[in-house]
Formats: structure tokens, sequence, C-alpha cells
């Protein structure tokens, strides 16, 4: 029994697997039910009383070391197994099913909408400084306007922010001098709220700038009935309020007609039969000449609104957190629209 043993240990200790079955043939080999491991189990039931203590120890030690080496080699194989999911970067990606996210669904549909009638689109950076964000918008240091816009600051002297709007990209192209121009500037903006189903730290804006001889407030209004209509349908009406922004004059905020219970009123629509979703004005000379174009020569109009609440409206969507959260469950009710 003693040189059994010592034969089966070193056999197991010289054993390399080459392969996972390899490894499972060892262990059937040596450690299963019928391996050769419990078979000298049985057979120590003849061993004499005297040499017992003995083999019992060599016996256990060499139980111990099979399992051991089981183990170890199956972890081996286990990793080697890990690594090539991580590491084949040259493996083709899983066919993985999804859709577009429902604002991206809106900004594409906005982009299209617009670039029909040609406007190009312009972009700006998120993090922004005080004259782009306020001063070259007319907002002057100190003006309460400023606390209309609850500013996440980074820095104070010099005053940089996450844009509270995306009127500041209207600045930058301004500046660029090259007119006329025609923009629509879609983007992510920020503003200190409590997060609600109707308020989020973080949202979608998309601006619209249009500089040139002879802008009136007509064109301004034609266009947005225009964009209502295609967006929300041929159905759909459009109103304009007097309001106050302090780069446009004069300004207005735009309602359309509830596309929920088209007009009649509903809990949407507070029972109004109206919803707000923009506000537009003609671009203040100030912020013309702030911004070197010439107010006795061109004129302008502009208008921003938030791409949650005009998809909220359009897709029935209760909560606007659900936006940023990424619950499967909304998502992949989205799929099937591009
Ligand atoms: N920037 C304004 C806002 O965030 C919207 C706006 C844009 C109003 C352009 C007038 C003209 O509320």
């Amino acid at each position: 029994m003693r040189e059994k043993i010592a034969g089966l240990l070193e056999q197991i200790q010289s054993f390399e697997a080459e392969s996972r079955e390899h490894l499972e043939a060892f262990r059937i080999q040596y450690l299963s039910k019928k391996g050769l491991i419990p078979a000298l189990f049985n057979d120590f039931k003849q061993v004499a009383a005297e040499d017992r203590k003995e083999m019992g120890m060599l016996l256990n030690n060499l139980k111990q070391k099979a399992q051991e080496i089981l183990d170890l080699q199956q972890e081996r194989f286990v990793a080697v197994k890990e690594n090539k999911i991580q590491m084949d970067t040259s493996l083709p990606a899983p066919a993985l099913g999804g859709g577009r996210h429902p604002l991206s669904i809106v900004r594409r549909d906005l982009n299209s909408i617009f670039e029909r009638i040609g406007f190009k689109i312009a972009e700006g950076p998120e993090i922004e400084d005080d004259f782009h964000n306020f001063t070259a918008l007319n907002f002057p240091e100190e003006h309460p306007a400023r606390d209309m816009q609850d500013t996440f600051f980074i820095s104070k002297s010099p005053d940089i922010a996450l844009r509270t709007h995306t009127s500041s990209v209207q600045v930058r192209v301004m500046e660029q001098g090259k007119l006329p121009i025609r923009i629509i500037a879609p983007g992510r903006v920020f503003r200190n709220e409590a997060i609600s189903a109707r308020a989020h730290c973080i949202f979608h804006q998309i601006e619209g700038l249009y500089i040139d001889k002879d802008v009136s407030f007509a064109d301004l209004k034609q266009t947005l009935f225009y964009f209502a209509q295609e967006f929300f349908g041929p159905e759909t009406k459009i109103r304009f309020r007097p309001s106050y922004f302090p780069f446009t004059e004069t300004s207005a905020e735009m309602d359309v007609s509830c596309n929920i219970c088209g007009g009649k009123g509903c809990n949407i629509c507070k029972y109004s039969g109206w919803v707000e979703i923009l506000g537009c004005g003609m671009v203040d000379p100030n912020v013309l000449e702030a911004c070197g174009i010439d107010s006795n020569v061109y004129s302008g109009y502009a208008f921003g609104m938030g791409i949650e609440r005009i998809t909220m409206m359009k897709y029935q969507i209760n909560d606007l957190r659900l936006f940023f959260e990424n619950d499967m469950r909304f998502l992949k009710q989205f799929e099937t629209l591009v």
C-alpha cells in the first residue's frame, strides 16, 4: 500500500492539464467515487492495526494533494477564459438590440426640421465664461435677472460656470462676424434646481438665431409656426404672450395647442388647452453691438426651448427624471423609433 500511494503521488504531482477536458479526466481518474484514491480508502480497511496511523496520514495527504492540483489548474483555466473575453478586442461585437434615447430621437427631428429651412447646426462649450453666458447677452453685472437662472459656478474671478442656457452659443457665433447668420444650437445646459418630475439640474435646450438685414417679428412667427406643425402635427396652433428676456426686445413666450386633448383641456395643459414651450424675441441691439454687429444695419430674432418638455408632450411622458435614469423598461418603448 505504501508503494501504491507513493506511485500515485508521483503521478499526480507531475500532472499538467492541457485542456479543461484533460483536467476533468484527471478528476475522474483519481478523485471520483470510482477513482484510484477512493479505491485506496477502501483497501484501508485491510491495513493492519499497527500501520493504520501512518497509512491514514499518507492517504489523506495524497487526497489533499490531488484536490489541490485540481483546484489550482481549474483556476488557471477559468482565468484564461475570462482573460480572453476581456482582452480579445478583435472579436466582433455581439449584436445588441437597443435603440435611440428619446431625447436623441427628438434632437435629430429638430435638426432636420430646421435644416430643411436653411438653418445650420452650431455648437459651443458647456463650460462657459460670464461674458458669453451673461454679459454679452445684456445681463448687467448685479442685475437681478441673473438670479432667474441658478448657476453652477466653477470659479469666481474669472467667472467660469456651467452654461445655464444655449443662448451662450448665439454670442459665440455672432462674434465670428460672418453674416448673415441662421443657426440652431442644440445642447446640454445646467441649473441649480431641485430635481422633480418637472425640473432637473441637467437638461437640453435648442437655440435658434437668425440675423440679417430686415428681419422682422413676422419672420420669427412664421418660422415657429412651421416648426410647431412639423413637430406636433398639422392641427397644431400657436399663440404668443409678451414676456421678458434681457437679450431680446420685444420678447415673447410661445404656447402650442395641447397635443394631448387637442386644445379641449386636460391635466397636461391644466385645462387651459395651451402649453408653453419656448421663449423668443427680437435680438436686443445691445447684444448685437456687444458681439460687434452694427445694429443700425442688422436685426434678428432668437428663440430657445427645452428639449425635455417637448419630448414629454410628444410621447406623453409624465416624469422628467425618466430621461436620466436609463431604466430599460422606459428606453425599450422607443426602440422602434429612429
Ligand atoms: N435662453 C432663454 C432661456 O433659457 C430662452 C430664450 C432664448 C429666450 C432665445 C429668448 C430668446 O429661458
